[in-house]
């Protein structure tokens, strides 16, 4: 099998301000019609990385390449080829949704009866097709980030790049969005997703790639990136005068962290859970204090950064 090119591809990318480097040696392939999301917390350096994808900023240090050409800032023909989703609402306030629509229909080079087409297509897409007379600053803020997304789609971009793109949006508007995306997805669009949201993460995107500081820590399908974990369960429990009881001995045979006035034990692997719950029954601890459970995304990320992700 010939292995296919990458659509984006990264060595060592470097984007600094200043003293402070947003992008530290990023390096990372997406391949054509991957659904890739970039995972990381606030200031990680997520937007900076699509903006230089978007040819926005030009490149501190290393290549960075979309379709085998290295991104120019300014170009316009890669433009065309991508949509990006801004994390900050970038519309016309005192405009209508559909004229806002054909603005950057036009921005793209659509006209006529084409671009009429489109815009009818992503509104409904995006559930707005009975708004599209108002003004968007009438617009929740939910409808505005919607009508966002579909201003990226008009022009049926091969790459996709969205910058958190469900700040905001209620349940119900969220899983359209995502029925959508993964519909686009399947039709060959490839997408890049930034989120702080692990449950987006799980359910939406092949692979992932866990940024901090400008730096990728990790990077795989979740089931990789989970089966990597020193520990095959972790388990949950309260902190209380009780449980502090038992912290020490865990300590010894695992990694305990807390979130929000919870432990989190991750027994060393081969660690017998039988004899967890001997050390519990010891200290008379109820079973109901201790839920077990498989490790997920978010725990990769603990693993790695020693936090969680903040919303
Ligand atoms: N235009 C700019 N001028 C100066 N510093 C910047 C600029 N843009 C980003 N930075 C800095 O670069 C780092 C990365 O920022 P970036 O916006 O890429 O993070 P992010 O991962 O998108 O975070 P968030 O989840 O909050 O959107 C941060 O420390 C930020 O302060
Ligand atoms: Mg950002």
């Amino acid at each position: 099998m010939i292995p296919q090119s990458p659509l984006v591809s990264a060595k060592g990318v470097v984007k600094r301000f200043g003293s402070l480097a947003a992008l530290d040696g990023v390096s990372l392939d997406i391949a054509p019609g991957e659904f890739f999301g970039l995972l990381g917390p606030n200031g990680a350096g997520k937007s900076t990385f699509m903006s230089l994808i978007a040819g926005l900023r030009p490149l501190d240090g290393g290549t960075l390449t979309v379709d085998g050409a290295g991104v120019a800032a300014g170009s316009a023909k890669a433009r065309r080829s991508l949509g990006l989703v801004p994390q900050h609402i970038a519309l016309y306030e005192d405009l209508s949704a559909e004229r806002n629509l054909r603005i950057f229909g036009e921005l793209y080079g659509l006209r006529g009866s084409g671009l009429g087409r489109r815009i009818d297509h992503v509104l409904d897409a995006v559930q707005l097709a009975d708004r599209r007379k108002d003004l968007v600053k009438e617009f929740s803020g939910g409808m505005q980030r919607r009508l966002n997304l579909a201003a990226a789609l008009l022009h049926e971009p091969r790459l996709l790049l969205c910058d958190e793109p469900t700040v905001g949006v209620d349940p119900q508007s969220r899983n359209a969005i995502f029925d959508f995306l993964q519909e686009l997805n399947r039709g060959g669009m490839t997408i890049i997703y930034s989120t702080h949201y692990m449950e987006e993460a799980t359910r939406l995107c092949s692979r992932i790639g866990i940024i901090d500081r400008g730096k990728i820590l990790a990077l795989g399908t979740i089931d990789s990136l989970i089966e990597q974990l020193p520990f095959e369960e972790e388990i949950r429990f309260p902190s209380s005068p009780a449980t502090a009881a038992i912290l020490g001995d865990l300590a010894a045979i695992g990694e305990l962290a807390i979130v929000d006035g919870v432990h989190r034990f991750r027994p060393r692997q081969g660690y017998p859970m039988s004899a967890f719950y001997t050390l519990t029954e010891a200290h008379a601890l109820p079973p109901r204090l201790f839920t077990s459970q498989r490790p997920t995304l978010e725990s990769v990320f603990l693993q790695l950064t020693g936090r969680v992700l903040r919303e």
